[in-house]
């Protein structure tokens, strides 16, 4: 009979918790969001996001144990994202993971978050074939991974400033738009055409698979500020009008044309035919399109997870974890949490 995975994330400001059987079987996917406990300070504060976790943690752990319809003793191991991430909110999973594995004396398996965003293609589609080249766009990176194998990848490109997700959001909040901007600037983009303003496409032609976001951001601000006329007050908006709807799908269009071209250069100079995308960013309607088209059109296999796959979710994470349980890849209670990409 296949194992039983139980998977934590709290990387960020989203707790989320999920059993999963087998590889690929979700018997339970539960994510609780904090956009709202964080907006009246425009943005994430980690003290608070930390403190949102260890709230409800243990009740979504109950939550997807009943949806599950399973006692805790069903679980074959316990998976937990301990990297990267905003520290104290990452403590807060670990801390749980390793006291349920202790208890039930199961193995323990500490994750990559960003390694396991593409498993969401996994958990909607079947195994990817290898080699593939990953795109991983999420809130907090941009990356593009060359994998030969589960476990066997180097990153080959990577953003060195903002991430494409980090931007959008950023450029819906100059617009007045609320966090997470990624949903307004999509819908723009789904309802206006992107060809009205022609906004920078940074490294687009560089020689290498580097991104880089924050001119774009920086340009975006400049034309915000030229368009108020010096008035500094953003009013607050809700849906898209005819006023910011071009501007935005706009902007977008330049951030899809950068991960396009780049993400295709980089498949045929590595000479790699199946490409995975993934992360938040994903999620969008407009980006899914293009790279269908793309991948049509260069006879590429592509593999792209549902919207509520390419979110943070803890599914993705006791994917890539039921990966490492088969090849007995564990971790023991020492395992310890940090910040930044390994
Ligand atoms: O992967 P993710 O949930 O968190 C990180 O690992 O960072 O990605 C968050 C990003 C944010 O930039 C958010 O605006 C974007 O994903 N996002 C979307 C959509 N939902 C979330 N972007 C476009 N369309 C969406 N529907
Ligand atoms: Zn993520």
């Amino acid at each position: 009979m296949s194992a039983t995975g139980l998977g934590i994330d709290t990387t960020f400001d989203d707790t989320s918790v999920a059993i999963l059987q087998g590889k690929s079987e979700i018997l339970a996917n539960l994510t609780l969001s904090q956009y709202k406990d964080h907006e009246e300070f425009g943005g994430v504060v980690p003290e608070r996001a930390s403190r949102k976790h260890l709230e409800v943690i243990n009740h979504l752990i109950d939550e997807a144990l009943k949806k599950a319809d399973l006692e805790l003793s069903a679980i074959d191991y316990i998976a937990v994202s301990n990297h990267p991430g905003l520290l104290g909110s990452l403590l807060v999973g670990l801390t749980v993971a390793k006291s349920m594995a202790y208890s039930l004396k199961c193995p323990l398996i500490g994750i990559n978050h960003v390694e396991a965003h593409p498993y969401a293609n996994v958990l909607n589609h079947g195994e990817m074939q290898f080699p593939i080249l990953h795109l991983v766009v999420a809130g907090g990176h941009t990356l593009l991974m060359h994998a030969r194998d589960h476990f066997d990848y180097k990153i080959i490109g990577r953003s060195i400033d903002d991430a494409a997700g980090e931007c959008v959001d950023k450029v819906a909040k100059l617009f007045g738009y609320p966090m997470p901007g990624g949903p307004v600037v999509d819908q723009a983009a789904m309802e206006y055409s992107g060809d009205e303003y022609d906004f920078p496409r940074p490294l687009i032609n560089k020689n290498n698979h580097n991104f880089s976001f924050s001119g774009l951001k920086t340009a975006m601000l400049r034309f915000r500020e030229s368009q108020m006329n010096n008035s500094s007050t953003v009013p607050e908006q809700s849906e898209t009008n005819s006023e910011t709807g071009p501007i935005l799908a706009s902007f977008f269009q330049s951030v899809i044309d950068v991960l396009i071209h780049k993400t295709f250069k980089a498949a045929e100079e590595h000479g790699l035919n199946n490409i995975s995308v993934s992360g938040g960013l994903a999620a969008s309607r407009k980006l899914r399109k293009a790279f269908e088209d793309e991948s049509a059109h260069r006879g590429i296999k592509l593999y792209y997870p549902q919207p509520n796959l390419c979110t943070d979710n803890a599914a993705m994470v006791a994917c890539l974890a039921a990966h490492r349980y088969e090849a007995e890849l564990f971790d023991d209670l020492s395992l310890d949490a940090f910040p930044n990409l390994q």
